[in-house]
């Protein structure tokens, strides 16, 4: 989003303390310390500033960042930057950091790996742990056991594993994707893509056969509509215009889905659309393949997204969370649909050793307590948002599951006016008092802290944004 660059930037504004701290205590009796963030040095600082300057010089400017924070150390939910300044982390590194910075478990995995093996390229040899995590990987995602697992680095490979799979599978070249979705930058990935026009803009011709539907998102419904009396009629448009008018339903190989989008703005689609979407593919034989890139891996108080929709997908794509920060992408499917001969994918680094060991400490950590920590203060910081929301006209919609909630801000109640400048305004306040956030959709903030986030650490980071709220809206 480039939102500001460094230069630009004011001195910080001092947090109000006293007034934080008092709340937070009186929240949490039992916890030991009260950390705060710790803006010592304006912002950038002189550190800082130097690493900037490199890097506006050598680093790509297709890079999107809201603010400049050069980070040097994290631990838990804590970064520091290389002034020595301390950030509570609403991030998570965009939802990698599912156990947290550096959790000593993860990196005690990493180093045992790294000093016996660090590549040896799972696409010609085998290895332990490649066998090990995908055997783990076909007992937690949703289905019958009886799944296989292709590896790779990224969410943009692991929807282009997706995509090739379907088309190799189904011997079909459509796909239909919706709008808002994000499922990544290359050039599949991208043509299911339709987050924001800044990011498909020049790269035309991009791939056939893929068809854009309107995502559920109730708040903007795109039909004018109401759930449920709806019927779910984003869902009803495909099957009663598009696949008798437009779009032959024995060519579509794939449905691509996001069951909470993410880059698009945090949405949570109403209880029947994923639902619906599966009767939709059962219908026509197609496959509807489940994006968990940013929802999965715990993020939303379940270990998948579509978990809360009590449905399956034929193929998942799975990447961020799954290594606690270390790349590694997976998409997993079952084993009848996995049917593609010897050389038809692969990929020199993917499954790295040293990823699946850390990727197998992360489910280990997630199924022992951070899932269900995601969804205890999922909870926790929902109540506290939809309070904000029913204070200010400006606060739009509030939503989320788990630790994956969005809070979108409008210009008023009836005309739901998006406001990005303000938002981004919030965004940066925050990170001028020491809460790393990030924006998404049009108008709207995300909150994904890493999983270990404890009740403290929670209010002080929503202490702090609606402190950035008031400041940026100028109320009390
Ligand atoms: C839902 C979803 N799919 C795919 C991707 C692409 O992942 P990556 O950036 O690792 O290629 C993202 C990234 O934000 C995502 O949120």
């Amino acid at each position: 989003m480039g939102l500001m660059r460094a230069e630009v930037m004011t001195k910080p504004k001092r947090m109000k303390t006293k007034r934080t701290v008092s709340k937070n205590r009186a929240r949490t009796k039992n916890t030991k310390t009260n950390r705060m963030p710790n803006i010592a040095t304006e912002l950038p600082g002189p550190k800082a500033k130097r690493i900037l300057n490199k890097d506006h010089k050598y680093v790509s400017p297709s890079y999107t960042r809201y603010y400049p924070a050069v980070i040097e150390r994290g631990q838990g939910v804590w970064v520091t930057d290389v002034d020595g300044n301390v950030f509570l982390d609403f991030s998570a590194g965009i939802g990698v950091v599912s156990t947290g910075h550096c959790h000593p478990e993860v990196v005690k995995a990493i180093k045992e790996q790294s000093a016996k093996l660090l590549h040896m390229s799972g696409t010609d040899f085998y290895y332990p742990n490649q066998a090990n995590l995908a055997e783990k990987l076909a007992e937690i995602v949703p289905g019958a056991k009886n799944k296989k697992v292709f590896f790779c680095n990224s969410g943009a490979e692991s929807v282009e594993c997706a995509m090739k799979l379907a088309r190799y599978h189904k011997r079909r070249s459509r796909y239909i994707a919706f709008t808002g979705a994000f499922h990544g930058r290359t050039f599949g990935a991208l043509s299911l893509t339709a987050s924001k026009v800044s990011q498909r803009r020049h790269f035309a011709p991009l791939l056939f056969g893929v068809t854009h539907v309107s995502y559920a998102y109730c708040y903007r419904c795109p039909f004018h509509l109401q759930y449920p009396a709806c019927g779910v009629a984003c869902v009803k448009y495909i099957d009663d215009v598009l696949l008798k008018k437009v779009v032959p339903p024995e060519e579509v190989a794939a449905v691509f889905v996001e069951p909470i989008q993410g880059e698009g703005g945090y949405i949570v689609p109403p209880p029947g659309f994923i639902p619906a979407l599966r009767a939709l593919c059962d219908k026509y034989d197609i496959l509807l393949v489940d994006d968990e890139v940013q929802s999965g891996m715990g993020r939303t108080g379940k270990m998948f997204a579509i978990e809360h929709f009590n449905t399956k997908a034929d193929i998942y794509s799975i990447a961020k969370g799954i290594a606690s920060g270390l790349p590694l992408g997976a998409c997993v499917s079952r084993a009848g649909i996995m049917d593609w001969e010897p050389g038809s994918h692969a990929s020199t680094f993917a499954g790295n050793p040293v990823s699946c060991a850390a990727a197998l400490k992360t489910i280990e950590l997630l199924e022992n307590g951070l899932v269900e920590n995601a969804a205890r203060l999922g909870e926790v910081a929902l109540e506290r948002l939809s309070e904000l929301k029913k204070q200010y006209e400006f606060v739009g919609d509030v939503r989320g599951k788990g630790l994956m909630i969005g809070v979108e801000f409008v210009g008023d109640a009836i005309s739901k006016e998006p406001v990005k400048d303000r938002r981004n305004a919030v965004v940066f306040e925050s990170f001028k008092r020491g809460l790393l956030l990030l924006g998404a959709g049009e108008s709207a903030v995300r909150f994904i802290p890493p999983l270990v986030i404890n009740e403290q650490e929670l209010h002080t980071g929503l202490d702090i944004f609606e402190q950035a709220v008031r400041s940026v809206f100028r109320v009390r």
